[in-house]
């Protein structure tokens, strides 16, 4: 098994091993919550539900479930507002916890309720996709959508642990695997040249070195999240590709899955970056190629000033300037402050007309 230890204001650990969730019982049981709220998606508990409810039942441990519809349309206000009342209506206080067993959709909004519900109850994630174990079950950033933009709404709040289970993703769409190895490749471009790497050789569910694979992403962001948990620094780091990817996914109507319009993001940076001289030909086309390789998109054709209008409303922005996440070379990553018009000029460099 892998062990990471996340050491923020509130330390947890992430446990990933294959078939760790037949043991989920042990792990839930030495916590000592009064009941469960498990927190999962429509899909997911179609494929999970009745064998994670026998685990509970077999050790009597007390859970209520709550299934929401998959994908982004559950991060909204009003779902959130429905799972709240849900969770006062079945009377649950703060000696009770919440289980996220999902994606990032599931994990966010489990996430974003345990943090306000009662002034906070304690929450634990199982991620069931490739991009929740790897980057979102990590680090404590929960959020819902407003019609304005992304992840607008949302709080700091760490999980109690995480326990990954890398046998769940084998049921996994395989659109599904690769947007979550959009955001494994930004690790490696950020902080792993060994990974970089390994990424251009097939990783799937089958792959033995999933777990190790899982571990490196989650061991580089706890590493960022002890430095800076609440982003007013290195944390920003983990957007690369994150403000242009957040505008087409708005574009797209959040119809686009968030690994690839990443992916998309990534490249237009990487492009953008060659033509500003920041990043020599050899690399760019390497990172390109990494994208190409694991068949994820590397351009948009949503116009250009729509998608600057969207990158004004990210929350990274300021009123006349937004952090860019820049890289000169793989583990080079830099943070360049530009203003709205420096903005305009990157995405025309960026997007492939
Ligand atoms: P998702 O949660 O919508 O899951 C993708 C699809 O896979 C859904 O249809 C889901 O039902 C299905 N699914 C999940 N597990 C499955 C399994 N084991 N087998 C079969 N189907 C399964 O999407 P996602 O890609 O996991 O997460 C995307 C979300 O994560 C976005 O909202 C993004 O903003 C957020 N995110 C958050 C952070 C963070 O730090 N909090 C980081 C990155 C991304
Ligand atoms: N996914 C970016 C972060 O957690 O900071």
């Amino acid at each position: 098994m892998n062990i990471v230890k996340v050491s923020s204001s509130k330390p947890y650990s992430v446990y990933i091993d294959r078939g760790i969730i037949d043991r989920l019982g042990e792990y839930i049981r030495s916590n000592g919550y009064v009941k469960y709220l498990l927190l999962t998606d429509e899909n997911v508990d179609r494929i999970y539900g009745e064998r994670i409810e026998k685990i509970f039942k077999n050790r009597q441990i007390k859970i209520v479930k709550y299934v929401v519809p998959a994908g982004e349309e559950s991060k909204s206000m009003s779902i959130l507002e429905e799972l709240l009342t849900f969770m006062a209506e079945n009377h649950f206080n703060r000696s009770d916890g919440l289980i996220a067993f999902g994606g990032g959709v599931v994990g966010d909004l489990g996430g974003f309720a345990a943090g306000i519900y009662q002034r906070g109850i304690d929450y634990i994630q199982i991620p069931t996709t490739l991009l929740a174990a790897v980057d979102s079950s990590v680090g404590g950033k929960t959020a819902v959508n407003l019609s304005s933009g992304k992840n607008l709404v949302g709080v700091f709040k760490q999980p109690k642990f995480v326990l990954c289970d890398p046998d769940l993703l084998e049921t996994l769409p395989m659109d599904d695997f690769r947007s979550g190895v959009a955001e494994i490749i930004k690790y490696a471009v950020l902080f792993d040249g060994e990974l970089f790497k390994r990424l251009f050789s097939k990783l799937d569910s089958q792959s033995p070195d999933l777990s190790e694979v899982i571990s490196k992403c989650v061991s580089h962001k706890a590493e960022i999240v002890k430095q800076d948990e609440f982003e007013a620094g290195k944390r920003q780091l983990l957007n690369l590709g994150h403000t242009v990817g957040h505008a087409i996914e708005k574009a797209s109507g959040y119809k686009m899955r968030h690994g690839y319009a990443v992916a998309i993001g990534i490249a237009i940076i990487t492009r953008a970056g060659l033509a500003q001289g920041i990043i020599e030909e050899g690399v760019a086309d390497e990172v390109l190629e990494l994208l190409n390789v694991n068949k994820l998109p590397t351009n948009t054709l949503y116009p250009i000033e729509e998608l600057l209008e969207y990158c004004k409303g990210d929350k990274k922005g300021h009123l006349e300037s937004i952090n860019v996440i820049m890289f000169r070379d793989i583990e080079k990553p830099v943070i360049i402050k530009m203003n709205y018009d420096e903005l305009y000029i990157m995405l025309k460099q960026g997007v492939m007309s």
